[in-house]
C-alpha cells in the first residue's frame, strides 16, 4: 500500500473502568507486549512502503499526548513516516476517511495512492499472515474495488456487520494429508449488511456464506472519492475547500509529526454528516471484494475476553494485577483481578474485579461483575451517565 490511515477516535465503554473516554480501549495494554494501539501501527508500517509509505493516523484532539507517548517507541525512521491529523470532533469513521484520502492524496502528490484503512480495537496475529492478507487486497484495491476481510463468524452477533459472498475471485484452500495449502481466497461481496438485527444475523450465520466485517478496509484513493461523491456527497463536501496544509502547519511531540492547523477544518468538521463508513459506503457500494481473513482476529468486547487474554499471560493462578498491585487471595483463585490499589480476596470465586482508584486522572471507580456476565457493562456504564 502506498498508506494507511488508522482510525483512532473511537471511546469505547466495554472495557470500562480502565476504557473511558479520557482513555478510551485503544491506549489499553494489547497483549502480548503492545497497546491495541501501537500494535495498529505495528500493522500499518509492515504493510506500506517502507521508504515513502504514510501512516495516517486520525483521531481525537484529546488524545494527542496518549497517541505521541504510544508512538515513542517506534523509531527515528518509522517516525518519520507518522502523522496524526486531530479531529476537531468525534464524527464517526466516514468523515474520518473521507478527511484522511483528501490528505493522502495531497501528500501524495494528486497521484492515485493504494490506501488501507485500519481499526485499533483489534487483536489480530500472526504478522506475516495478515501481511500475506494485505498484498491480496492490496492487487484487488488496485482493479478500482472497495476490499473488506471477512473473519468466519461463530455467533449471531449483532455488534458486527455481515458480508455475503458469492463467487470465488482467486486464491485456493486444500488440505493434502493433514497439511493445509492456500493462497489467501479473495471473493466476490454481494451484499454488506451492518449490524443486523438477530433474527437476520441469525439467518446469515446458518446461510455459511456470510463473514463479519473486520472493520478494516482497503481501495483506491480517486476511486474511493468516486464513492463518497455518489453515496455521500453530505460527508465529503465539507472537506472539498481545504486547502493542501503547508509546512507550517505542522509541530512535533516525542517526535510525531501532528497537523497542528489546518485551516477550515473546524468547519469542514461542523459541517460533515455524523456516519459510519460501513452505514454511508460499504452498505452502498456495488464493487466489494472480501478477502477471507487467515489471520486470528479478535474483538476484545467484554471483560471476560479481556480478562482471559490477559491471563494467559502469566503462569498459573497469578493475573496481570497480582503482579503489578498487591493482591491478597485466601481462595478466590477463580477470580480476575485488575486494580491499581491493594485488593483482599476471601472465598470470592468466579469474579471479575476491575478498580480504578483515580490516580489515571479518572474519577475512581470499581466494577465487579459475575464472570460470564460482562456483557453487561455497557448497560451500567449507561445507567452511571444517566445519573450524571
Ligand atoms: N478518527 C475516528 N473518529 N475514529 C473513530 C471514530 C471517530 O469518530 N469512531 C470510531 N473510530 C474508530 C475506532 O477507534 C475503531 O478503531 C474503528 O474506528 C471502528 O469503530 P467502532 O466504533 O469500534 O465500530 P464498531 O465496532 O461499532 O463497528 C465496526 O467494526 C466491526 C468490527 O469490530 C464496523 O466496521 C463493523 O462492520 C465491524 O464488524
Ligand atoms: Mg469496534
Amino acid at each position: 500500500f502506498n498508506d494507511c490511515i488508522i482510525m483512532a477516535g473511537g471511546s469505547g465503554t466495554r472495557l470500562w473502568p480502565a476504557s473511558t473516554s479520557k482513555k478510551p480501549k485503544q491506549f489499553l495494554p494489547a497483549p502480548p507486549d503492545k497497546s491495541f494501539f501501537a500494535s495498529s501501527v505495528e500493522r500499518a508500517l509492515v504493510v506500506t512502503d517502507p521508504a515513502h509509505g504514510r501512516v495516517i493516523i486520525i483521531a481525537g484532539k484529546s488524545h494527542v499526548n496518549l497517541i505521541a507517548e504510544a508512538c515513542a517507541d517506534f523509531s527515528p525512521q518509522e517516525k518519520k513516516r507518522l502523522v496524526l491529523i486531530p479531529e476537531p470532533a468525534a464524527k464517526n469513521t466516514a468523515p474520518a476517511i473521507a478527511c484522511g484520502i483528501l490528505y493522502a492524496d495531497w501528500e501524495g502528490g494528486g497521484q492515485e495512492r493504494n490506501i488501507l484503512v485500519l481499526t485499533c480495537d483489534h487483536i489480530i496475529s500472526p504478522l506475516s499472515v495478515f501481511k500475506a492478507n494485505a498484498a491480496a487486497a492490496a492487487a484487488f484495491a488496485q482493479q478500482d474495488k472497495l476490499v473488506v476481510f471477512g473473519i468466519q463468524p461463530h455467533s449471531p452477533d449483532t455488534g458486527y456487520g455481515y458480508i455475503e459472498t458469492s463467487q470465488l475471485l482467486s486464491g485456493f484452500n486444500i488440505q493434502d494429508k493433514g497439511r493445509r495449502h492456500y493462497e489467501p481466497e479473495v471473493f466476490k461481496a454481494s451484499a454488506f449488511r451492518e449490524k443486523p438485527d438477530r433474527k437476520t444475523a441469525e439467518r446469515y450465520v446458518k446461510a455459511g456464506n456470510f463473514y463479519w466485517n473486520s472493520g478494516m478496509f482497503a481501495f483506491s484513493s480517486k476511486f474511493m472519492i468516486d464513492e463518497f461523491r455518489k453515496n455521500a456527497p453530505e460527508v465529503l463536501a465539507p472537506f472539498s475547500k481545504l486547502m493542501a496544509p503547508e509546512d507550517q502547519e505542522y509541530r512535533k511531540l516525542k517526535g510525531l509529526r501532528i497537523l497542528s492547523e489546518w485551516m477550515d477544518l473546524d468547519k469542514a468538521y461542523s459541517k460533515t454528516k455524523s456516519i459510519s463508513f460501513d452505514y454511508a459506503i460499504a452498505e452502498k457500494c456495488s464493487q466489494t471484494v472480501m478477502v477471507k481473513a487467515d489471520f486470528k482476529w479478535r474483538d476484545v468486547g467484554s471483560w471476560d475476553e479481556y480478562a482471559r487474554m490477559l491471563q494467559t499471560q502469566i503462569p498459573k493462578n497469578q493475573t496481570a494485577a497480582d503482579k503489578e498491585a498487591d493482591i491478597f487471595r485466601v481462595g478466590s483463585e477463580s477470580t480476575f483481578v485488575d486494580s491499581d490499589i491493594p485488593v483482599a480476596l476471601c472465598g470470592a470465586e468466579d469474579l471479575i474485579v476491575v478498580v480504578r482508584s483515580g490516580r489515571d486522572g479518572n474519577p475512581p471507580a470499581v466494577l465487579i461483575a459475575k464472570k460470564g456476565e460482562t456483557q453487561k457493562v455497557k448497560e451500567v456504564v449507561e445507567k452511571i451517565k444517566a445519573s450524571g
